[in-house]
């Protein structure tokens, strides 16, 4: 996690660095700092514990420092407690060197050892100390420059990694590195910048370069050069970004999250639209997904046995609705997995399979891992995945890229809606490749999905209702959430929603298993949580809402309209749009997601920060 920055040009760097880090600071936000060198002046470096305003006000909003290069840091605390001594930049023992990262060096206590026989001194409990006293051990013991310095370094280390490192004996330069975690130069008329994401220098500069794995950088004011670790220069061709400004600010909404939430329509038609093949022509009947441009051709698909689906979090959320879709409309068995388990379980691996792994940020550090276990075993990949050009679309066989935007908030919300789309698309397309789905089917279900939108617009306009809900809870200390089917893959996002941002203990039942242990946590006033958008189930789960109420609980029913009868079980009923079953999750996380929001914002939380969490997960 952590966001890094960096600048040089002819501003003063402070206020920029402090900007681009409050676009970042979703990335962490237990500590920041920023170093700042006026000409070839030492670098003047200020830490602050605490969120990103701490360190803005005692810079006064960075006017206290002065010079046109520096970096910057947000972080997400790995190696040592969130502290200012531990917040970056960090220096080397005698001040020649200093760096942010974002990522982790394994082996840094062995090279502490190593360098403290050299009279190394460390004051911070990080990993990040090491590498920057490491670099300047190379540098100084082999009088070699900044990138061979570099280069060293990273050959000795173990781990991942985005740098940017200013040396004393080379101002107004800036020099990179990179492997596994983000790293864009944004290039200026004069001026420069670094940063873990482009939306840190979007207001500056559109035209970006994506730095690659094992790739060093210089960047001074009016040049970049980029190498490769054998010192080599290469060549990069710099990508347009075309997102709106904008769409990384709240834009009159109070938090993130809630302008997320209301994105959603846009994101689900985006998304939607962009896999529909040119044949579609816009007609409301004619409708036809094609991903065979993406390299899923029908060859492919009649060839597979099966699909492992992989992710963390609400991505495996996705993957848990995922299955009984595609095993619904394809025929084709699917699992689903932790990445943090497939990649260390030595799975039993049928060559025949499709390993989907599912990412918002691309970066996820056990996803990335696990679907390169899975390469290295010789399977396909496909990655769902919503940031362009991350490490986890660079690497996957196909991509099939999400269009939610970019989603500040660290609970995911549209990106989450997205991914839905993307898998109900691969779903269809698996059934038609296999002969299960034929052209009015495939016509009948794309349909559904075109109007999801509107649908999900509708629950929004009714969010009120929630709110007024929510206020009766915010004291909850646990809540369950049961379902079957894939109703019981909505009970989990919506529990983790529940948990992640308003601190409530919530659980995520499937219905059926409560009554073999969990029920006895059931008392008076407990809230439980119903889904039931699965006809098929609609009576089952009844009956266990009948008896957790005949246990105390209070009950809460979020069903398809028409299931009137509901309200002669549960207190309080929420009515989602008629759609079809296989598609419910896209309406059912709705009134989940504000919920949540609206019980977090009635215990004064903050709701797009939650404690302890931050949006990529590049560590362990
Ligand atoms: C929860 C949430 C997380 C992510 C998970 C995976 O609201 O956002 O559970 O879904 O950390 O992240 P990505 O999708 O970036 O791999």
């Amino acid at each position: 996690m952590c966001g890094i920055v960096g600048y040089v040009g002819s501003r003063q760097a402070a206020p920029i660095l402090l900007e681009g880090l409050e676009k970042l600071e979703y990335r962490g936000y237990d500590s920041a700092g920023i170093a700042v060198r006026d000409g070839d002046k030492e670098p003047v470096v200020v830490k602050a514990k605490g969120r990103l305003r701490v360190l803005a006000d005692k810079t006064d909003n960075g006017h206290a420092l002065k010079g046109c290069c520096g970096i910057g840091h947000t972080r997400w605390a790995t190696h040592g407690v969130p502290s200012e001594t531990n917040a970056h930049p960090h220096v080397s023992t005698d001040g020649s060197v200093l760096a942010v990262h974002n990522g982790i060096f394994e082996n840094y206590l062995e090279i502490r050892e190593k360098l403290a026989r050299h009279n190394y001194r460390f004051y911070s409990q990080t990993d990040t100390e090491a590498i920057v006293n490491l670099i300047d051990y190379y540098y100084k013991k082999y009088k070699m420059g900044p990138i061979d310095a570099i280069a060293k370094t990273l050959v000795r280390v173990r781990g991942s990694y985005a740098l940017a490192i200013m040396f004393r004996d080379y101002p107004e330069q800036v020099y990179i590195a990179r492997k596994d975690n983000p790293l864009i130069v944004g290039l200026g008329e004069g001026e420069n910048f670094i940063a873990s994401d482009p939306s840190a220098c979007l207001k500056y500069t559109r035209r970006v370069c994506y730095i690659d794995n094992f790739e060093m950088g210089c960047v001074t004011k009016d040049s970049v050069t980029f190498y490769d670790l054998n010192g080599d220069v290469v060549e990069k061709t710099p990508v347009l970004i075309d997102w709106d400004e904008t769409a990384a600010e709240k834009g009159g909404y109070e938090h993130f999250m809630m302008k997320e939430i209301h994105e959603q329509p846009k994101a689900i038609a985006d998304t939607f639209r962009a896999y529909l093949s040119d044949e579609t022509d816009g007609k409301k009947l004619d409708y036809r997904v094609d991903l065979a441009k993406l390299g899923l051709t029908d060859e492919l698909i009649q060839s597979l046995s099966g699909v492992t689906i992989i992710g963390c979090g609400s991505a495996y959320h996705v993957g848990a609705t995922a299955q009984y879709v595609i095993e619904d409309l394809a025929k084709l068995s699917v699992r689903v997995e932790f990445a943090s388990e497939y990649r260390y379980r030595h799975p039993v691996i049928d060559p025949n399979n499709l390993v989907v792994v599912i990412s918002q940020s691309g970066e996820t550090a056990d996803t990335l891992a696990a679907m390169r276990e899975a390469k290295e075993q010789g399977l396909k990949t496909l990655a769902i995945v919503n940031v362009i050009g991350s490490v986890i679309a660079r690497e996957a066989d196909f991509v099939l890229y999400t269009y939610a935007g970019p989603e500040i908030s660290v609970a995911t919300t549209k990106a989450y809606s997205t991914q839905l789309i993307g898998v109900y698309l691969l779903a269809i397309c698996l059934g038609k490749a296999r002969g299960l789905i034929d052209e009015r089917e495939e016509q009948r279900l794309l349909a559904e999905i075109a109007a999801l939108p509107e649908k999900v617009q509708r629950i929004i306009d009714d969010k009120e209702r929630l709110q007024w809900f929510a206020a009766k809870f915010s004291n909850a200390k646990d809540v369950f959430f049961i379902g079957r089917g894939i109703d019981y893959a909505i009970c989990m996002e919506g529990s983790l929603k529940m948990k992640e941002i308003s601190y409530i203990h919530s659980e995520a039942y499937a219905a059926g298993e409560l009554k073999h242990g969990t029920i006895s946590l059931i008392e008076d006033g407990t809230l439980v949580i119903g889904v039931l958008t699965q006809s098929e189930l609609y009576e089952k789960t009844l009956s266990n809402l009948v008896e957790v109420k005949s246990r105390g609980a209070y009950l809460m029913g979020l069903t398809t309209s028409g299931n009137y009868d509901i309200e002669d079980t549960v207190n309080f009923a929420f009515f989602l749009p008629k759609t079809d079953e296989h598609f419910a999750d896209s309406l059912a996380v709705v009134p989940l997601q504000l919920l949540g929001y609206y019980l977090a914002v009635s215990k004064g939380l903050d709701v797009d920060k939650p404690r302890n969490l931050a949006k990529s997960v590049t560590v362990e």
